[in-house]
C-alpha cells in the first residue's frame, strides 16, 4: 500500500509522540515499537486544534512537521 505522504491530521490540543524509528503501526505517531532501536519518539505539543500536515517519509528538517522534502522525492522519482 502507498504511504500518504504527508499526512493531514485534525489534531487536538495535547501532547503527542511522533515516530522517529518507522517501526509503528500507527503511523504517524508512536505505538512503542521503537524499543531496542535505539531511537525515541519526538514529543510535541499543540495548542490550537486545527489540521496539520504531519511527515509521514521521516526526512523532514522541522519534525514532526512536513517541511516539503517528500514533494521533491516525488519530482525526482516522476
Ligand atoms: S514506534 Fe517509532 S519511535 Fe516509537
Amino acid at each position: 500500500m502507498k504511504k500518504e505522504m504527508p499526512l493531514t491530521l485534525e489534531l487536538e490540543p495535547g501532547t503527542y509522540h511522533w515516530c522517529t524509528c518507522g517501526n509503528t503501526k500507527k503511523e504517524p505517531f508512536c505505538d512503542g515499537s521503537h524499543k531496542g532501536t535505539g531511537k525515541v519518539p519526538h514529543m510535541f505539543k499543540i495548542i490550537l486544534k486545527r489540521k496539520y500536515q504531519i511527515c509521514n517519509c521521516h526526512l523532514t528538517r522541522n519534525p514532526p512537521f512536513c517541511d516539503g522534502i517528500c514533494r521533491h522525492m516525488k519530482e525526482e522519482r516522476g
